[in-house]
């Protein structure tokens, strides 16, 4: 494991850390963009209250609910629909190094279905209670580059914590990207948070 990294195990041990969780829920699509540009992928964050880009998912309790358990309450509260979560989704565990260190933010990823991903952008605008208030909407990532930017422009906004390092360490654990075009979109963004 890289440094700063804890098993879930090591995390959960620590009794005077507060815990967050939160999850990366994507899906594949054979939909395009402007009918040529393939999409590929569907992956889902969020236009947060403070005006950052973030995942879904908040503080959990570990002496109320599991990790698991409280990801999925988050879930419900946030984009209105119950997705289970598993340990299996469970991708790593650090602690904030940036703003405190007692804080453990754990992250999970959950491939789905496109209809499953559908409905869920459909309930966060409409069911969700979070919506309008915590969360200000979700929005998908683009994969692919255009003249005017693509992904190296959405990877130039600004996100939560190590928000942005986690959706490129999932864009080549899971494949979704090559590295090729992840290393062409970060040589033109324009990285103002890491
Ligand atoms: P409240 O209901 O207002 O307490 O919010 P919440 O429970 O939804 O918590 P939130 O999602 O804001 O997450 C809690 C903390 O985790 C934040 O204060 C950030 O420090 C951090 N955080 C939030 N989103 C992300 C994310 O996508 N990635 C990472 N690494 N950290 C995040
Ligand atoms: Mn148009
Ligand atoms: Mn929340
Ligand atoms: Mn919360
Ligand atoms: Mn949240
Ligand atoms: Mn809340």
């Amino acid at each position: 494991m890289a440094s700063g990294q804890l098993s879930r195990a090591e995390a959960l041990a620590c009794t005077n850390c507060r815990h967050a969780c939160h999850v990366m829920l994507y899906c594949d699509t054979q939909n395009k963009l402007f009918g040529e540009i393939p999409i590929k992928h569907i992956i889902l964050m969020q236009m947060r209250f403070d005006g950052l880009l973030g995942f879904p998912g908040g503080f959990v309790n570990p002496s109320e609910e599991s990790l698991e358990e409280g990801l999925s309450r988050e879930l419900l509260e946030e984009i209105g629909v119950v997705v289970p979560i598993s340990v299996e989704n469970h991708v790593q565990s650090c602690p904030d190094e940036d703003v405190d260190t007692r804080l453990i933010l754990h992250f999970y990823a959950k491939k789905m279905k496109e209809e499953q991903i559908l409905e869920i952008e459909r309930s966060a605008a409409s069911t969700a209670i979070d919506h309008g208030h915590e969360v200000l909407g979700m929005v998908r990532v683009p994969l692919y580059r255009t003249e005017g930017g693509g992904l190296s422009s959405f990877l130039s906004h600004s996100f939560i914590g190590t928000a942005r390092q986690q959706l490129l360490d999932c864009l080549l654990r899971f494949g979704l990207i090559s590295p090729q075009t992840l290393c062409h979109a970060l040589s033109i963004s324009v990285a103002t948070h890491k």
